[in-house]
């Protein structure tokens, strides 16, 4: 049903999609390429929220290069939309320009829309083709699609471990284990994330940023903490306003109602969410559901092996990025704490995504066998 000529327009919307990266979140990283007489006539990338998506970009293209668009086919990532969002919709300005034949990646993953684009465009006589390269175009919008599909962020643990599983030393001590290769790398993992989460734990042993300072990002990904207590220092560098720009407040998740904490944690800009489980720490999963309700598509988890340990005992991580140094700590800190099993038959199951090495160090993508959207 696809020539090579297809694939090979796609993989170039694809391409220009993986532009859009650090951009389009709540929306998705979608790209578009205009092909006539075998030339491309226009592309474009989805822009960031409530600007142009990737079909307009590449009609203007075309049109600033001064060429017709009639009888082209248009090769989409993602069926275009059909509904006035925050822009009018993308499959009306295809029917104007007179493409002949529109190629999708994949359809829209809202259940409330998907289809319905497609369905305008045939309904003007455009043929259209949907599927092509479809696996690559899920996968980019991980997170979208798991957002429109289960209202819930796609939830990736970071783990940086030795080759024994090590995260830290019992002291607290876990900077550096890998090179600076792999902590580049985690970085851009940190950018292409709409959030990101860490633990009171970690905020008392390493006070990190959670900032995206290794690769260049036009914004900053959301802060989330989970402090049953209230307990982090009004100090905490995560809660600094000034080491990046910031429009949204760092998200407090706790477990008890102390509105004196409250109040002085707003005074620092942050926004403090209770929900307390029954154990009198945060209830995880009303978390995450939370985050996708607030229109959070990949959360990034950089946190120690406590909550890390937690998310995975309440089947909230979809994915593990594990960092690999070639060393060993001994006696430290694992990557997750986890009651001991009985059976082998309970052991969390993920399956291997990617493998690959970073630097002096291996990175491990493995995903959770029931979770993967894509
Ligand atoms: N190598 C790496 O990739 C890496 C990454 C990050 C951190 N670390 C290291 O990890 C160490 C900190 O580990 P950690 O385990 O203490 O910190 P953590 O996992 O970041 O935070 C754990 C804390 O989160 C709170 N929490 C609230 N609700 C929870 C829930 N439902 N489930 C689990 N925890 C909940 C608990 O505090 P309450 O008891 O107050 O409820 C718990 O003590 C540090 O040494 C840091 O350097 C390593």
């Amino acid at each position: 049903m696809f020539s090579e000529n297809d694939h090979a327009a796609m993989q170039r919307a694809l391409a220009l999609a993986a532009q859009g990266m650090y951009l389009t979140t709540p929306n998705p990283r979608v790209g578009c390429v205009l092909i006539k007489g075998g030339q491309i006539i226009g592309e474009g990338y989805t822009q960031p929220a409530g600007q142009d998506h990737a079909e307009i970009q590449a009609l203007k293209d075309a049109a600033a290069r001064g060429v017709d668009v009639s009888g082209a086919t248009a090769y989409v990532t993602l069926e275009p939309c059909s509904h006035f969002g925050r822009t009018p919709p993308c499959a009306d300005a295809l029917v104007r320009s007179g493409v002949a034949r529109v190629v999708a990646a994949m359809e829209d993953p809202n259940p409330a829309v998907s289809g319905r684009g497609l369905q305008r465009l045939r309904d003007a006589g455009i043929d259209v083709r949907c599927g092509l390269l479809e696996k690559e175009a899920r996968d980019l919008n991980i997170g979208f699609v798991s957002r429109m599909t289960r209202g819930l962020p796609w939830v990736r643990v970071k783990v940086a471990a030795s080759l024994d599983g090590g995260t830290a030393l019992h002291d607290g001590t876990s900077q550096w284990i890998t090179g600076q290769a792999a902590r580049d790398d985690g970085h851009a993992w940190r950018a292409r994330a709409c959030a990101i989460l860490t633990g009171i734990g970690t905020v008392r042993d390493d006070d990190p940023q959670l900032t995206v300072r290794a690769v260049s990002t036009p914004r900053q990904p959301q802060r989330v903490l989970v402090d049953s207590r209230l307990e982090v220092p009004l100090d905490a560098r995560m809660l600094a306003r000034d080491s990046g720009d910031f429009a949204k407040p760092v998200l407090v998740f706790c477990a008890i109602d102390a509105p004196e904490r409250r109040a002085a944690l707003e005074a620092r800009g942050a926004e403090v969410i209770v929900l307390p489980n029954a154990r009198g720490k945060v209830e995880l999963r009303q978390m995450i559901e939370e985050l996708g309700r607030r229109g959070i598509n990949e959360l990034h988890v950089e946190a120690g092996f406590k909550l890390n340990g937690s998310l995975i005992r309440e089947g909230c991580a979809d994915e593990l990025l594990v960092y690999l140094a070639p060393r060993l700590l001994g006696d430290a800190q694992g990557m997750f704490h986890l009651p001991p099993l009985s059976s082998l038959r309970d052991a969390p199951a993920f399956r291997w995504h990617d493998v690959r090495q970073i630097g002096d160090d291996l990175r491990l993508i493995a995903r959770r066998q029931q979770a993967d959207p894509a």
